[in-house]
């Protein structure tokens, strides 16, 4: 039996001597050295192109990420079952990536560094963290981590999702009615959602014009959510104060593009977080102990759904 991997080389190798480690008897194989075809039951990739096609005995698609939207799933046959990566590493790297922007823009870091430029000293007044209201959009496995160690600082926090969660401690809101419900006790606003067709276009005039004014936003999910002139009339007007941004659309953003020099945003090169490899292949290894039992895995998505 045959995995095998498509994604970035330099990781396979550690997915390779992981899996050499845990699992000898899976054969385990970094594209483009494919094998036997025939052999190959699981195939974990990025971009996979049109590779499962050509696959006679697939089973199941790993995406190698947290999302599934780089999957083009007309190219996967409709039987195969697709699987996101739930997996601590990406989680925690998520976790303090956000921690990281939240606490910059509640300590007014995006004001003193302009201020520093400018050599003026000058205290600003400081907010209670109960007084912050935290808004996460998304309430899977990260946006849960997200607010429950945003909790830990006392923030005020609240989360959206498409349908009903019940998270300890965070006022959770749901639907469309909801959505309106949460940005209007919004002051930094976390994207954390899979990009789908209902979540493209998403963080638009109508989402900044719901936020009391001076909001902030925080963008870790897909770059082609964000309408980045909307954000800009939003930061020229005040509407919104502050920005950091680790996707943006298209990726990388082009060298001429006016949200690089924005004072106010703070950009990264789409590097919040990644699978890590040791264990990704301790999630992969225990989906594929699931689907030999006959099981549900873990992260298995809704091809209807998107995620
Ligand atoms: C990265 O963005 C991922 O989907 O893991």
């Amino acid at each position: 039996m045959t995995v095998l991997y498509k994604a970035d080389p330099v990781r396979g190798a550690l997915w390779a001597e992981r899996f050499a480690q845990l699992a000898p008897e899976i054969q385990f194989r970094v594209w483009p050295d494919l094998g036997d075809r025939a052999a190959v039951r699981y195939l974990v990739a990025w971009q996979p192109g049109d590779l499962a096609l050509t696959l006679p005995n697939l089973e199941v698609v790993f995406s190698v990420g947290a999302g599934v939207d780089q999957l083009d799933l007309s190219q996967i046959p409709a039987h195969l079952p697709v699987v996101r990566m739930l997996e601590p590493g990406i989680v925690e790297g998520m976790v303090e990536y956000v921690t990281e922007a939240v606490l910059a823009i509640h300590r007014d870091l995006f004001d003193y560094a302009l201020q520093q430029q400018a050599r003026a000293w000058q205290p600003l007044p400081l907010c209670a963290a109960a007084s912050r209201r935290i808004g996460v959009l998304g309430l899977g496995m990260l946006g849960t981590a997200v607010l429950e160690r945003l909790r830990l600082f006392g923030f005020a926090c609240a989360g959206w999702s498409r349908s009903q969660h019940d998270i300890e401690g965070v006022a959770c809101y749901a639907g469309e009615a909801g959505l309106d419900a949460m940005l209007a006790r919004t002051d930094v606003l976390i994207c954390l959602l899979p990009l789908t067709d209902a979540t493209r276009g998403l963080l638009c005039r109508r989402v900044f014009d719901r936020l009391p004014r001076g909001a902030s936003l925080v963008h870790v999910g897909r770059g082609a959510q964000l309408v980045s002139g909307d954000l800009l009339d939003a930061l020229q007007s005040g509407q919104i104060h502050s920005a950091v941004l680790d996707v943006t659309d298209p990726e990388p953003l082009p060298t001429d593009h006016p949200l690089w020099t924005q004072p106010r945003v703070r950009i990264t090169p789409h590097i919040a977080s990644a699978t890590r490899p040791e264990s990704a292949v301790d999630a992969v290894l225990e989906n594929l102990r699931l689907h030999r039992a006959g099981e549900r895995m873990n992260g298995l998505i809704d091809r209807t759904r998107g995620y």
